[in-house]
């Protein structure tokens, strides 16, 4: 059990609303911070109990920002603790956030959970993360709850648009003059997909590049030598394949059974 848990589990003190697994995810991503001169915001406060286990847990050093909706949970605030009141789906009001918060370390979206807070919230406060900060959205089980805007696969959900993510994390390889990298692409190091939860972890992220080093070992095993019209319809053969190949890749053609033509 790690101390984020253990906190939780003895608090007595006020209410903190979370699911068991998240500890570990919480854990895994956010100790490299403990101790450090942190900003972290938590959009969602409700009691207050999770920013104080947020600064119980950061240290003395850290600075702990909330927002909520609710102007009554400006009441929580205490020292290295300041809510600021307004919705995650406001976006003046998170373009103001951005000029009153300095930039964050940690951003942990536990708000009001419908696919457009969430996307909105993305948007606007994304880039007021620091280079190598992290943006944890949680409870996106909501995606596939009606009730918030969710449904398997519904176009909108903030599960379907972080699919966007994996494209766009990819995209320096992209052949496709449509899909090119952009500021995502070069500041995202990795995307950690749980039950629930996404986490992206910032860091500058140049265009990669690939290499070889060490003695070759191992040789190519023996093609059956072909000659004259055989190599000729060989040759052919595989040039109309990489171009049809081409083709079907530029207009994103299904696979057939899962190679390519
Ligand atoms: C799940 S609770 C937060 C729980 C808290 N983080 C904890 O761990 O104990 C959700 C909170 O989000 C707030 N909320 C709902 N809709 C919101 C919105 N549009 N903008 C900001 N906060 C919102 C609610 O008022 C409520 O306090």
């Amino acid at each position: 059990m790690n101390d984020l848990e253990d906190y939780f589990n003895k608090n007595t003190g006020r209410v903190i609303t979370k699911w068991s697994h998240y500890f570990d995810v919480y854990d895994r991503h956010f100790s490299k911070f403990r101790g450090k001169d942190i900003v972290l915001l938590e959009i969602g406060t409700l009691h207050g109990g999770s920013l104080q286990m947020w600064k119980h847990y950061f240290g003395d050093k850290a600075k702990i920002y909330g927002i909520d909706i609710n102007p009554n949970c400006k009441e929580v605030e205490e020292e290295n603790v300041t809510i600021l009141t307004g919705s995650q789906s406001d976006r003046k009001f998170l373009q103001r956030v951005k000029n009153e918060i300095p930039p964050i370390d940690i951003l942990i979206d536990d708000g009001g959970h419908t696919m457009l807070q969430q996307i909105v919230t993305f948007e606007e406060l994304f880039d007021h993360i620091k280079p190598e900060g992290i943006y944890l959205c949680e409870d996106m089980h909501t995606a596939y709850w009606t009730k918030f805007g969710g449904g398997l696969k519904r176009k909108g959900s903030a599960i379907e648009y972080s699919k966007n993510f994996i494209d766009q994390l990819n995209a320096y390889h992209s052949e496709q003059n449509s899909f090119k990298e952009n500021s995502f692409t070069r500041s995202v190091n990795s995307l950690h997909y749980y039950d629930s939860i996404l986490v992206i972890e910032k860091k500058p992220t140049p265009k990669p590049t690939n290499g070889s080093t060490g003695t070759l070992t191992i040789s190519e095993p023996e093609k059956p030598a072909l000659k004259g019209f055989d190599l000729l319809k060989e040759k052919a053969r595989y040039k109309v394949r990489r171009r049809l190949n081409r083709i079907a890749g530029f207009f994103s053609l299904p696979l057939q059974n899962g190679d390519f033509i």
